[in-house]
């Protein structure tokens, strides 16, 4: 098999990149493990910035997003006695819309299969070879069975943070940084109407909790629970107790209300960056080169600022024009260091650490950031996104 790009990994990264290249006339073969009906259904985040919105419209993907989505305002931040609105749309002009990562994904599915891109599900024993070189190419075996070798003028790795593609820059030329913190989030899913209509941050001594939406009848929330947590050790009761304990119930007459869950995961939480993103003719985009905790809402966001820049730099690279390529992993990093502070930032004024010193800061910065315009402007304009090409 020939094409002009490889792309590895069929999340929203890899995805998002071959419609943006069809666009621009580039043809590329998508190569991935796991089912098309698995990829779909994966819960993640739920929350697009601005720019991410803005791209998604332009590329002929807003339709649903529009018709579905949710377009907020800000957040509101919170801890015990105290809850307050940060909009956004007052502070920077720019806002968030909720619309699951889940619904952004069958969007990308339902355009590329309409356009018929060709996608390979199911693959298993990928392999990069010749990256080095101008005809580098991708080996793997499909989901029949049999051995495929797909050749290529470039190749992607859009394979997330298990793939094999980060390392198959050589180990001599990338650096890598990495920060696993000392908790994790429960996760549910619940067939319930949202006790809120914009998100809840809250801090709390007994651990971090977030009241977030998927829907008018769907909520989703999370509980910081220590990294050995079992979920067994959690039944649906104890969960809506705590969450009812940390996000205020009976606050001012602000009440949650609970429902059945329908989906229950615990999440680590990890920084990670590795860099180059480019290695010959190896590029890495989204996950594959860079992970966030999830307090920010960056995950996707990233994904999509990454594989905009790509996509434009490989276009003139194959008409010979290298020098977008040439910066593409520079100009990536500047947005993945930012934001990668800016989910550091959120997780650690956010979460318990069990230090007494730690609470009176966070609490500190916490009343910073809701009573000064610099401060909640800060956090505005790094929440609801920097522009592409920051
Ligand atoms: N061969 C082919 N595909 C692979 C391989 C492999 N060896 N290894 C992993 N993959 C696939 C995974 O099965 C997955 O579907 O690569 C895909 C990577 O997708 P994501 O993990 O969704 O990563 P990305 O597309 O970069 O999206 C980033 O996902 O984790 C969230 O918060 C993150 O929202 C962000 C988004
Ligand atoms: C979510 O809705 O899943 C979500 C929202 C905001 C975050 C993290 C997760 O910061």
């Amino acid at each position: 098999m020939r094409t002009q790009v490889a792309i590895i990994g069929a999340g929203p990264s890899g995805l998002l990149l071959s419609h943006l290249l069809a666009a621009d006339g580039v043809e590329s073969v998508v190569v991935e493990t796991r089912t098309e009906e698995y990829v779909a259904g994966r819960i993640r985040a739920g929350i697009l910035e601005q720019s991410t919105v803005d791209l998604l419209r332009e590329v002929g993907l807003g339709d649903r997003l529009d018709r579905e989505g949710d377009p907020h305002r800000g957040i509101y931040l919170q801890w015990p006695e105290e809850r307050h609105h940060l909009d956004f749309v007052d502070l920077t002009g720019r806002s968030v819309f909720v619309y699951g990562q889940t619904e952004v994904q069958k969007d990308l599915v339902a355009a590329r299969t309409a356009a018929g891109q060709e996608v390979h599900y199911g693959v298993s024993d990928t392999a990069l070879h010749d990256l080095d070189t101008d005809r580098p190419s991708v080996t793997f075996t499909d989901e029949h069975g049999v051995q495929q070798r797909l050749e290529a003028d470039v190749v992607v790795g859009c394979d997330g943070s298990f793939g094999p593609s980060r390392e198959a820059v050589p180990a001599a030329l990338r650096r890598t940084w990495e920060k696993t913190y000392p908790y994790s989030w429960l996760g549910i899913l619940a067939d319930v109407a949202p006790s809120t209509d914009e998100l809840i941050y809250a801090w709390h001594p007994d651990g971090f909790a977030m009241h977030s939406m998927r829907s008018a009848t769907v909520s989703r929330l999370y509980l910081q629970v220590p990294n050995d947590t079992k979920i067994d050790d959690w039944s649906d009761d104890r969960i809506w107790d705590a969450l009812a304990t940390r996000l205020g119930h009976g606050q001012d007459g602000w009440q949650l209300t609970p429902g059945p869950v329908t989906d229950k995961s615990v999440l680590p939480m990890r920084s990670f960056v590795q860099q180059p993103m480019r290695h010959g003719r190896l590029f890495l985009a989204g996950d594959a080169a860079h992970i966030v905790p999830p307090t920010g809402a960056k995950g996707l966001n990233l994904a999509v600022a990454d594989v905009a820049l790509l996509a434009p730099a490989l276009t003139a690279l194959l008409k010979g024009d290298a020098a977008l390529a040439d910066s593409y992993s520079d100009a990536a990093l500047r947005r993945v260091w930012r934001c990668t502070h800016f989910s550091w930032w959120m997780t650690t004024m956010l979460h318990a650490s069990g230090d007494p010193f730690d609470e009176q800061l966070q609490l500190a910065q916490l009343r910073w950031v809701t009573s000064s315009e610099a401060g909640a402007t800060g956090l505005a304009e790094n929440y609801a996104g920097l522009p592409i090409g920051f």
